[in-house]
């Protein structure tokens, strides 16, 4: 069998802080296909920065990844020495953050940002690189390359600037994107442009996405499958027609009621759930979402539901799915 492009095996990552040990992703498990576009989805503070930031070994202190594996076609990323780690990092693996502004250095020139990304990663001299970014800088449609090669990040708006990130990722020609969050801080509009011009370029590139959200409507239309966190944990897992069809975990189902199933607009936020997720310091015993859910039964309370097979490639961590 071949390997999988990445393979998350029980991670756990956990920041030691003064309040207690933040159990930020707790025993999550999934997987990436080459060529493949996952959804993950869940309300803010439910760990999917974190799994991000730890697929890629960018967990500092306090925090840390405690256990599990995360193998990268095969390597134990979590073995790598720093070397190799920079090799991964904007080489095989490239990462598109919510805020542009703060990924993008104002004292240079866009240009020379996403030149010297691949004078590093692509070995190739200056006028290669330059060359190289034009390329990539029309391939991401923005328009009047060559002149704006040569301006600063405040010359450009934010769909602009996302889309020099996006550029400056897959110039290395990446197998993995992981974008956290990619269209958050953008206009809607200016969203759908992004979000399509990512699609195109994935498909074109043939690069895997990690696409992070808490917005349903960006993945209904991205990605193949679909990984929904809650409290640190995954706590469903569907290809993306079933999961809109029969979400099986009442959290699930719960994000989707206030969303039309034949069509999720862009911009459905996940907010329509009553009550606050838990304090992921001191965890409720049995199921995190019992507390909100609106199925609680009494062994809810005491028991974890484990993640099971509850229909064709659809995995639920609850004792009364559907
Ligand atoms: N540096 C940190 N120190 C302490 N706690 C952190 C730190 N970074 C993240 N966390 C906690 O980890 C949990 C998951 O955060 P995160 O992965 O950023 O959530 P999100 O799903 O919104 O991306 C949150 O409870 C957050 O407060
Ligand atoms: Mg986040």
């Amino acid at each position: 069998m071949a390997d999988k492009l990445l393979e998350v095996q029980n991670l756990r990552t956990q920041f030691f802080t003064r309040g207690g040990v933040v159990k930020a992703v707790e025993d999550v498990s999934f997987y990436l296909d080459e060529s493949e576009t996952l959804g993950v989805v869940g309300e803010s503070g439910c760990g999917k920065s974190v799994t991000a930031l730890s697929v890629m070994r960018l967990i500092d202190r306090p925090g840390k990844i405690v256990g599990g594996r995360i193998l990268f076609r095969g390597e134990d990323v979590l073995e790598m020495d720093e070397e190799e780690l920079y090799e991964l990092r904007g080489g095989k693996i490239a990462m598109i953050f919510q805020d542009p502004t703060t990924s993008l250095n104002p004292v240079f020139t866009v240009g020379n940002q996403i030149s010297e990304a691949i004078k590093v990663h692509l070995k190739l001299d200056d006028r290669a690189a330059r060359n190289r970014t034009i390329e990539m800088m029309e391939r991401v449609r923005i328009p009047d390359a060559r002149r704006r090669y040569t301006q600063y990040p405040h010359e450009f708006s934010g769909g602009m600037r996302q889309r020099v990130m996006i550029a400056m990722a897959l110039s290395c020609n990446p197998q993995l994107l992981v974008a956290d969050e990619p269209t958050t801080a953008l206009d809607v509009t200016i969203q759908a442009q992004v979000l399509d011009l990512m699609k195109a370029l994935s498909e074109e590139f043939k690069t895997a996405t990690m696409l992070i959200t808490h917005d349903l409507g960006v993945v209904a239309g991205m990605a193949q499958r679909i990984v929904v966190m809650y409290a640190g944990r995954v706590i469903e897992e569907a290809p993306t027609r079933a999961l809109f069809a029969t979400p099986a975990h009442p959290y699930t189902q719960a994000l989707l009621s206030a969303v039309p199933r034949s069509s999720v607009p862009r911009g459905t936020r996940l907010t329509a759930i009553p009550g606050q997720p838990p304090n992921l310091v001191n965890l409720p015993a049995g199921c995190s979402f019992a507390p909100r859910c609106p199925k609680v039964q009494p062994r809810c309370r005491v028991e974890r539901p484990e993640l099971e097979t509850v229909g064709p490639n659809q995995r639920a961590a609850c004792f009364y799915p559907y």
